[in-house]
């Protein structure tokens, strides 16, 4: 999928040649106002553009967008008032994200169009567009739809270095939160795990990572008892990727986990038909770790990144694992499986020891783990666990880049509750409190107690299943790798 081209510009914005031009407003204690950048537009207008809007019915919350026709007051004939909702004196980058992503969508099938967005915030208005721009329309017959084509983002002066640095990190961020979008919403009978890998090495190999794939015989061969029992149901067999960036420079060495459930069934213990093909995104964590590596390549962190990144197909059938079976993990711990929708720990947990013996500074897994944590916190906030300090570093950087990760705690007593009859520790506990906690404190389990750790569980804020918003469509969301790109590129500076 094309980014839409996005450019800087220092040119009067009221005067821009161009097919739209989005300014920003504000929710004001007395209706609506217009945010810093668009003085020269509304001069334009005479001053009268607040009193347009108003008339119009503009209150400047987020997501509410009011086109209206210019007639000669700009140079383009359109005029797109996006808004960004109450502001303390500055809004957030995440309010200008989001107000440049719910226009960016408005202006699907535009060519071109100027945005004074960028005046607030450059990089958040330039990740808000080309993220409000995506659009996924591989399957379909009449791809009419296209996307907006271009947008200038007006800035104080274009030729300086800084800003030219600042728009270039945001558009290599959104392509990989686009090639995330791409992997989550590809459908599970042209994804499975033989594909995924195929795409994962494709992707890394362009970037200039080191790649390899374990096939089911290396699975095998190599003990991994959770992959290859939780993809013993399907056709298609369980892969385990590992990417590998090495750059001369690096101090600092991070392992990355991803889950890669290319279609969660629940296997024998099967789910109920009702919004079963959303399990089409329970590979997002997989797609969210490849597509991070991949840009930590192309912004040449300065930070080693292993990615281990296990892949399989949950499928019930006469080779399925069963309710009762007893895995041997990678490493030797034993799980006894209570139930075979619990399957993404059993993955995790080969990935998790693999990942350990490479002896990372920071290990950080995400996957869409449990139902749970949409119980617990919703469509939009992952749910971030793991050891204290470094949970809470990746949730002060994931709230800083407006995907708004929440801590959450791993009780040492809900270990006891995980107690087998037989193994080491079962997969699931006999009741429902806590579920996304006790996936936590399950993974816990194949973690290095001295080893800073985060498990991010984003159930539910992977794939939005409900209407557009901010820069968001239907589908694949691309969370959480702005947070895994913010963590890695905060290690590279602070270790
Ligand atoms: N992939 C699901 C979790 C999920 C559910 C993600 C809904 C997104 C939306 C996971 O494999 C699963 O089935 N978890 C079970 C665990 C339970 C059996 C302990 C769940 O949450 O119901
Ligand atoms: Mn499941
Ligand atoms: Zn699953």
């Amino acid at each position: 999928m094309p980014t839409p081209k996005l450019a800087l510009t220092d040119a009067d914005v009221a005067r821009a040649n161009v097919d739209a031009l989005v300014v920003g407003t504000v929710q004001g204690s007395d209706g609506v106002a217009l945010a810093a950048g668009a003085e020269s537009v509304d001069a334009g207008f005479e001053g009268g553009l607040v009193e347009l809007l108003s008339l119009l019915g503009a209150a400047g919350k987020a997501d509410e967008v009011i086109k209206l026709p210019t007639r000669g007051a700009t140079s383009a004939p359109l005029l797109v008032a996006t808004g960004l909702g109450t502001i303390d004196g500055e809004p957030t980058g995440e309010q200008v994200r989001r107000a440049a992503g719910a226009a960016a969508r408005a202006l699907a099938g535009t060519d071109r169009a100027v945005t004074t967005l960028s005046r607030l915030d450059l990089g958040a208005a330039a990740e808000g567009t080309a993220l409000g721009a995506y659009t996924f329309t591989t399957y379909r017959g009449n791809s009419g739809d296209a996307p907006l084509g271009r947008m200038d983002l007006s800035v104080p002066s274009a030729r300086a270095a800084a800003p030219k640095r600042e728009l270039a990190r945001a558009v290599a961020v959104a392509e990989a939160v686009r090639t995330t979008r791409d992997l989550v919403n590809t459908p599970p009978n042209d994804l499975y795990p033989a594909s995924f890998a195929e795409r994962a090495v494709a992707l890394a190999g362009d970037a200039g990572l080191r790649t390899e794939v374990l096939d089911e015989q290396a699975l095998r061969a190599g003990g991994y008892g959770g992959i290859l029992g939780v993809g013993s149901g399907s056709s298609r067999p369980p892969r385990l990727i590992r990417l590998h960036h090495e750059p001369a420079a690096a101090k600092t060495r991070v392992a990355l986990v991803g889950k890669g459930v290319t279609f969660d069934t629940g296997g024998i213990s099967i789910k109920p038909a009702a919004n079963m093909d959303h399990m089409t995104m329970d590979m997002a964590g997989a797609a969210a770790v490849v597509a991070t590596a991949v840009l930590a390549a192309r912004l040449e962190l300065p930070v080693e990144i292993v990615a281990t990144v296990p892949m399989a197909e949950n499928m019930p059938s006469a080779t399925a694992y069963r309710p009762g079976d007893v895995l041997t993990i990678y490493g030797g711990k034993t799980v006894e499986v209570l139930n075979t929708d619990a399957e993404g720990r059993l993955i995790l947990a080969d990935a998790l020891v693999r990942a350990g013996e490479d002896s990372p500074d920071y290990l950080i897994d995400t996957a869409t783990l449990t139902g749970a944590q949409m119980v617990a916190l919703g469509n939009r906030t992952p749910g971030v666990m793991g050891t204290p300090k470094f949970r809470d570093r990746v949730v002060a950087l994931s709230q800083d880049v407006g995907e708004n990760g929440w801590a959450m705690p791993l009780p040492d007593h809900l270990r006891s509750e995980l107690d087998s009859r037989l193994a080491d520790i079962a997969n699931v506990t006999g009741n429902r409190w806590a579920g996304m906690l006790v996936a936590g404190v399950f993974l816990a389990e194949f973690v290095d107690d001295a080893m800073p750790w985060a498990h991010i569980d984003i159930a539910g804020p992977a794939f939005n299943t409900g209407s557009p918003w901010g820069y968001h469509g239907k589908g694949g969301t691309g969370v959480p790798v702005r947070t895994l790109a913010a963590v890695l590129s905060d290690i590279a500076e602070h270790g």
